[in-house]
């Protein structure tokens, strides 16, 4: 029996190549697929590619022969019951936003009123550029899921925001919502992100480079997993990556330690993404420390260790995931900390890669687990590391009911 009828819509940009694997995976599933494309999208992907990926024939022109049943863009609209438009040019958008309807493709998203999904693919300038933008706030406005597009190399050589989300998230994220509990029945989970402050005055405080996007986006995948989510945050500047998960924001490690201890009793999945400080100012300043010539000590002391004192009392069925940043012997650490942490799950961060790391969109991880060669993963966006991980949480380490 099939999964469901997936449109896929591709238009002209260099992302096209990856689309075939995106048709690939939704037949794997299970899924019937037909494609649409524009002209410009042939010279980037061949009609026999998509054809045989497919195994239905390509729908290209308006005026070419007759379907099967009727008006070609109300069929496809009909047989479908969501589609996808990977990539979506700046054009695409454009034309969608302002009901231009001059091909197939633009026809019948025109007279789409199912799921419709657009990852957009293009340069930097031109996603931000305050036309595409806000041709995609009015979209996202009517109810269509934009997939953002990522940061990364792009075509143009430049690096920047603007690479299409990769095949597996974009057919995770179709998938997932047309079979909400497929993949994992709904379970919670509890996710830190984030450095910490410790203060060290009144205004002054011990923190570190984390930008929290690691575990953002390991909240966000463990969400589209139909998981229920409690992110615990340090600061950062990231908005709440979902409006489903609930968010926490903190500041120190002793308060990040009480908000995650509150829900770590219910959660059946723990993944502590946070750069919690190791220590902190053992007698902070409640006023604002005035300068003087002498050196000046600060008396540090050693802050909980919330994931080892949380798996501690890990409970049957419970999954917790840690994160090592490691600079020397890398993995005997790193499986040193699986252990001492009671942790079914070691991310295990590489310093030595250029474009891994914090601040930085990508990240390159090898994942650690008891008894288990290590799996090591090339470089990719933080989007991806996290689909990879919530991957292996939900088929792996997750025990099946
Ligand atoms: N962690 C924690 N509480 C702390 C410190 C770390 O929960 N006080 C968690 C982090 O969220 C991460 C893992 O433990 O999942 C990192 O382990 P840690 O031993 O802190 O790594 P490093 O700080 O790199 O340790 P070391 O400096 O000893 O290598």
């Amino acid at each position: 029996m099939t999964k469901g009828h997936i449109l896929v819509g591709i238009t002209g940009g260099i992302a096209a190549y990856k689309t075939p694997l995106l048709i690939r995976l939704f037949v794997k599933a299970g899924y019937e697929v037909r494609t649409v494309v524009t002209r410009n999208a042939l010279e980037f992907v061949t009609k026999s590619t998509l054809e045989t990926l497919s195994n239905n024939p390509l729908n290209i022109d308006l005026f070419s022969a007759a379907t099967e049943n009727g008006i070609r863009h109300i069929s496809l609209y009909e047989w479908a019951d969501a589609a996808i438009v990977a990539p979506a040019t700046a054009n695409c958008i454009g034309k969608l936003a302002s009901g231009i309807a001059d091909d197939l493709l633009s026809t019948t998203l025109l007279a789409f009123r199912k799921p419709l999904f657009l990852a957009p693919s293009m340069n930097e300038n031109m996603y931000l550029h305050f036309s595409t933008q806000k041709n995609i706030a009015y979209l996202q406005a009517q109810g269509i899921h934009i997939i953002e597009p990522e940061e990364g190399f792009l075509a143009c050589k430049a690096q920047g925001k603007g690479r299409m989300a990769e095949p597996e998230r974009l057919f995770s994220i179709v998938d997932q919502s047309l079979h909400p509990a497929a993949t994992a029945p709904k379970r919670k989970a509890l996710v830190s992100a984030g450095p910490t402050y410790e203060a060290v005055d009144a205004v002054r405080f011990i923190g570190n480079r984390s930008s929290g996007k690691m575990g953002y986006c390991i909240a966000e995948a463990l969400a589209r997993h139909g998981m229920e989510v409690e992110l615990v945050s340090g600061p950062t500047h990231l908005a709440c990556p979902r409006p489903d998960i609930r968010l926490t924001r903190v500041e120190s490690a002793e308060e990040m330690y009480r908000e995650t201890e509150k829900r770590a009793k219910d959660a059946d999945v723990v993944v502590m993404a946070a750069a919690v400080a190791d220590y902190r100012p053992a007698h902070p300043a409640p006023n604002k420390l005035k300068k003087k010539t002498a050196h000046l000590t600060i008396d540090l002391e050693p802050t909980t260790d919330i994931l080892k004192n949380l798996a501690a009392r890990k409970r049957q069925g419970q999954v917790f995931v840690g994160f090592a940043l490691e600079t020397d012997n890398e993995e005997e650490n790193a499986r040193r900390k699986l252990n001492e942490k009671n942790a079914d799950m070691i991310v295990l961060n590489s310093l030595h890669d250029e474009g891994a790391g914090f601040d930085v969109p990508t990240n390159k991880v090898s994942l650690l687990l008891p008894k288990q060669e290590s799996i090591h993963l090339p470089l990719m966006s933080k989007e991806d590391v996290a689909e990879h991980i919530v991957n292996e949480i939900v088929n792996t380490l997750i025990p099946k009911e």
